[in-house]
């Protein structure tokens, strides 16, 4: 077949992606393409397993089996959602070991919203109905992402988080109509997480370096700043039905746009917890650090039995 030239094979991949026609992974693409999603892609995984330790925290201090059992359903739930996403990377050609050395080293980043604390079980609430709700806004699109594998992956991991953040919403709605002490439980929990859960959103539109770029090529189908509206408006009203707060006094209904006005996020609190200065970041590192060495000896053995097996069919082949 005759060699395309560069330009012809940029046409035709852009062309594809204005025809909404996924790319995959043999495809031809452009690097800066590959490296945006190998970066993304890998930054969402790590979130998925770092978001796991918030949770576990609470698993065996659930109040009574029910509550014990959801918890834990979710928690496997992410860690599958991270599984899942790191062999979307690899589809990519990112190594999945190299990967994962980078959250340990520091270099690739994962969700904001995991380096808080996670202080009562009400927390467990305000994350499942905060954090998966807030995902749920920003997965929900990457469904129709340019980039087949991980629209795939998008899917089925969108039919979980909605459990995830109806159980989160649940615990909140049964904490508010409980005893004064629940619901201001649940209140302090709503304080703590609110305006951290509209930093997981990224930076306004006019300070994101990669929003204009991920549009054109349709990895995201919307902006930070329309999910992060969107978000508010379905949330706020679902607070006010179970008598909670939203710690936010420019909180506004603005009848013109049809949307709430909201007050001006911290990003100085953001771009510190960015950047490695949130209160948990140092423990959840740690933390993934030592499930990689506490598990070596079962990647090994496993290795090892996988390496055995296969000398031993080329032994029976030849
Ligand atoms: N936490 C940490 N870093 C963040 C961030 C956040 N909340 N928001 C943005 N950043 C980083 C970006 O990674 C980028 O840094 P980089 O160039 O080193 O990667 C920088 O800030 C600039 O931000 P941009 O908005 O320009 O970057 P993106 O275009 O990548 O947008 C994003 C950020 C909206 C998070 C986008 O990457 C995305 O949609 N990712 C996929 C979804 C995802 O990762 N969600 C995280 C939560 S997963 C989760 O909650 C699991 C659930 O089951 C609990």
């Amino acid at each position: 077949m005759k060699e395309l030239n560069i330009d012809e094979l940029k046409r035709r991949f852009q062309e594809k992606i204005d025809n909404d026609i996924k790319i995959e992974p043999k495809d031809w693409m452009p690097d800066d393409y590959r490296q945006t999603l190998i970066r993304q892609i890998s930054q969402h995984a790590h979130s998925e397993v770092v978001g796991m330790l918030p949770e576990g925290n609470w698993i065996t201090r659930a109040p009574n089996l029910r509550r014990k059992a959801v918890l834990l359903a979710k928690v496997q739930d992410e860690a599958g959602h991270g599984l899942y996403l790191y062999s979307a990377v690899e589809t990519l050609g990112a190594d999945r070991e190299e990967t994962i050395d980078d959250l340990h080293s520091g270099k690739a980043k994962y969700s904001s919203i995991f380096n808080y604390p996670t202080l009562t079980w009400a927390d467990m609430g305000a994350v499942g109905w905060l954090v998966d709700g807030a995902a749920i806004m920003n997965q929900v699109p990457l469904c129709r992402c340019s980039y087949g594998p991980y629209a795939r992956a998008m899917v089925r991991v969108c039919k979980e988080e909605s459990f995830h953040q109806r159980q989160g919403f649940e615990i909140m709605m049964k904490l508010a109509s409980g005893t004064p002490e629940q619901k201001a439980m649940a209140q302090d929990a709503l304080n703590r997480f609110w305006w951290p859960a509209l930093m997981m959103f990224g930076p306004n539109d006019a300070d994101s370096k990669h929003t204009q770029q991920s549009m054109d090529w349709k990895i995201k189908r919307h902006t930070n700043d329309e999910l992060r509206q969107q978000f508010v408006d379905i949330t706020v009203p679902q607070a006010e039905m179970i008598g909670l707060e939203i710690p936010d006094p420019d909180l506004k209904w603005n009848e013109e746009t049809g949307h709430y006005d909201f007050g001006e996020i911290n990003w100085d609190e953001f771009w510190q917890v960015v950047q490695g200065n949130g209160p948990c970041n140092k423990d959840r590192i740690d933390a993934r650090r030592k499930a990689k060495e506490d598990g070596m000896w079962v990647r090994e053995a496993a290795n090892a039995y996988a390496e055995k097996r296969k000398a031993r069919l080329a032994k029976k082949a030849s």
